[in-house]
C-alpha cells in the first residue's frame, strides 16, 4: 500500500515528535488530541524543535516552513477519515488505546493501517478492538522521535506480510532503521531498559549515592550519553510508572516492581521535564 496521508492520535511528547518527523519527510499529517490547548502546546514543541534544527544547520528555513504547512491539528476524530496510516500515541493505558483503535476502525477506510506507539502493551489487544487485525502493528518510536533513528516494529499473530512491508517502507521513507519484535510485553527495548531505570530510582531511594553521582557514574563510568535519572525525567515519570505496572502485572517479576519513590513523585505531579520537576528542576 502507498502511504501518503498520515494521522497521529495524541499530540503529547511522542505524538508531536512523530508528526514532525513524518511532515519533515513530505507526508501530509493530521494530529488529533482532546483540546485546542494541548494541540497548541504540541505545535509549539514542533516549532521549537524545527527552529533548533534550523539553527544547527540541519534544516533550511524553507524546509521548516514547508514542514509546518504539512501539519494540521484537530479535536475531531472524523478529520482522520482519509488517512492511509494512523499512528496512535495516547497515554500508556490499554483501555484508552482500545477505545481509540475501535473508533479509528469505524472512521477509516478499509485499507488503512493503524499502529500504536505503545512502549510495552500487547498490540493484539488493540488489534482485537478492530475488524482489521491484519492491518495493525506496533511502531514504537523513541524520544525525541525526530532524532532517534530506530522504530521497533511489533508484529502480532494477525499482522499480514503486506502490512509489515508497508510499515518497513514507511519507516525507511522517514529515515528510520527498524527491528522487528514479537508482541510480548515490553517488546525488546522496554523489557531490557525498564528494570535498569527502576533500579536507578531504587538506588536513589535507598541513598546509595546522590542523584547527580548516580547519573555521573553511568555517564562517565559506562559511557551512557545521559544518566538514568535524567533519562527518567525526559521519559516522564508518569509514563515509566504506567509501563512498570503493566510489565509487573504481566510477568510478576520484582525487577518490574515500581519503587515507592517513583509512585510518590507521580502522585505529587512531579512527572519530569514535562511538568518542570522530576529528579531535577527545569
Ligand atoms: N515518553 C517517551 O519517552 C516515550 C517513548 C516511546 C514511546 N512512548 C509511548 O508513547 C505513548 C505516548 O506517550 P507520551 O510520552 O507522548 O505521553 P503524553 O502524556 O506526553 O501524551 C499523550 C497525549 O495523548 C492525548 N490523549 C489521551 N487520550 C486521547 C484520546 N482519546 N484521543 C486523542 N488524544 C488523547 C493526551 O491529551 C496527551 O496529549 C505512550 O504509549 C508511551 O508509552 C513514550
Amino acid at each position: 500500500m502507498n502511504i501518503q496521508k498520515v494521522g497521529v492520535v495524541g499530540c503529547g511528547l511522542m505524538g508531536s515528535g512523530i508528526a514532525e518527523v513524518c511532515a519533515r519527510n513530505g507526508y501530509d499529517v493530521v494530529v488529533l488530541d482532546l483540546t485546542d490547548g494541548i494541540l497548541k502546546q504540541g505545535l509549539g514543541r514542533i516549532e521549537k524543535s524545527l527552529s533548533k534544527a534550523v539553527s544547527k544547520g540541519k534544516l533550511s528555513e524553507e524546509a521548516r516552513g514547508k514542514t509546518l504547512s504539512r501539519i494540521s491539528v484537530t479535536t475531531k476524530p472524523t478529520d482522520l477519515a482519509d488517512r492511509d496510516l494512523v499512528i496512535e500515541a495516547v497515554l500508556e493505558d490499554l483501555e484508552e488505546k482500545k477505545k481509540v483503535f475501535a473508533e479509528l476502525d469505524q472512521i477509516l477506510g478499509p485499507n488503512s493501517i493503524i499502529t500504536t506507539n505503545s512502549s510495552s502493551l500487547c498490540v493484539i489487544e488493540m488489534a482485537s478492538a478492530t475488524e482489521r487485525g491484519d492491518k495493525v502493528l506496533g511502531t514504537h518510536f523513541f524520544y525525541p522521535a525526530p532524532i532517534m533513528p530506530l522504530i521497533e516494529l511489533v508484529r502480532t499473530i494477525l499482522t499480514s506480510d503486506e502490512t509489515m512491508s508497508t510499515a518497513q517502507e514507511f519507516a525507511a521513507s522517514i529515515g528510520k532503521e527498524t527491528i522487528v519484535a514479537k508482541d510480548r510485553p515490553g517488546y525488546v527495548c522496554a523489557r531490557l531498559i525498564i528494570p535498569f531505570l527502576l533500579d536507578a530510582v531504587r538506588a536513589c531511594e535507598e541513598g546509595l549515592a546522590s542523584k547527580e553521582d548516580i547519573d555521573t557514574a553511568l555517564e562517565m563510568g559506562m559511557n551512557h550519553p545521559m544518566g538514568p535519572l535524567t533519562v527518567v525525567d525526559f521519559f516522564g515519570l508518569d509514563t515509566l510508572l504506567l509501563i512498570a505496572d503493566g510489565l509487573f502485572e504481566e510477568f510478576k517479576d520484582p525487577r518490574f516492581a515500581a519503587p515507592t519513590l517513583l509512585r510518590r513523585m507521580v502522585a505529587a505531579g512531579h512527572f519530569g521535564r514535562k511538568t518542570g520537576e522530576g529528579f531535577y528542576q527545569y
